[in-house]
């Protein structure tokens, strides 16, 4: 555990909007001019994709730039953060269904550029496909651009508290809160698979580039934990204090417990 309770946010790393329109524009305009450099460079464009409330306005947004303003993405190869375990693919509540329907289906990506780990391997298989997605990854040179929300309990992904910071892509427990936060989305908490695939805190810090996007007054606390806290295993967003490549864009009321 690294103690650094002194140490405050880079604040040239982070930028607070007014509003979660303002912050999720400005997150898709970051992605948008990515993609464009690489067409440029003659090059793929590889994206590190997270679901959930948070990153649906930048989704919307990247839709509209697509479908008004000519943004392609055909050169774009997209490996998404986590998927639970056990899901089918065709369940709504799973993230390949809330991709395609929040994205892909209304972009002009190739579907064999799309990874989400899917979760239909038998559970002897899992260590296998998780090394697997690992070795894709790297065999594309690494993520560009790691799009991240973070948990109440402050994982990325799904890596819960406690999960190691060289951790790579694995099967793992969620965290009773993680559950109680996809009720919403499963409408009872028997619902909620208790396991899922998750990037690796390792994964995740080995991107190019990381934005931290992050909405609304429920974020406000973990959100000081995260960015003013310990640098600990217990708050795995945490270990991106330490990063260079980082930064965080927050609405107002995501960043109203923070002290300039
Ligand atoms: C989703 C993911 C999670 C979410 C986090 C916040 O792919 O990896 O870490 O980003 O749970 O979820 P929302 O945005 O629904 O508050």
């Amino acid at each position: 555990m690294i103690k650094s309770s002194n140490i405050q946010p880079d604040f040239d790393k982070l930028t607070v909007y007014d509003s979660a329109v303002l912050a999720s524009k400005y997150t898709a305009k970051k992605i948008a001019e990515l993609i464009l450099q690489k067409q440029k460079e003659g090059n793929r464009a590889i994206l590190g994709l997270a679901t959930g409330n948070t990153p649906k306005m930048v989704y919307q947004e990247l839709i509209r730039l697509h479908k008004y303003e000519g943004l392609s993405f055909s050169n774009v190869v997209s490996f998404n953060l986590d998927e639970y375990y056990p899901i089918s693919v065709n369940d709504e509540q799973s993230y390949t269904y809330f991709m395609n329907n929040n994205l892909f289906n209304h972009v002009d990506i190739t579907q064999e550029n799309i990874h989400i780990p899917h979760t239909d391997c038998s559970s002897n298989q899992i260590s296998e496909y998780c090394l697997d997605y690992e070795n894709k990854i790297k065999s594309y040179g690494g993520l560009d651009l790691q799009l991240l929300g973070i948990g109440r309990n402050g994982h990325i992904g799904f890596n819960e508290p406690g999960s190691k910071f060289d951790s790579i892509t694995r099967l793992i427990d969620l965290h009773p809160l993680t559950r109680e936060d996809a009720i919403e989305n499963f409408g009872d908490l028997d619902n909620v698979p208790h396991q899922a695939i998750t990037m690796g805190i390792n994964t995740i810090v080995q991107a190019k580039k990381i934005l931290l996007l992050a909405l609304g007054e429920r974020k406000s606390e973990i959100i000081k934990k995260a960015l003013n806290g310990t640098i600990a295993t217990e708050v795995p967003s945490s270990i991106l204090q330490t990063l260079p490549q980082v930064e965080y864009i927050l609405d107002r009321e995501a960043a109203v417990l923070i002290q300039k």
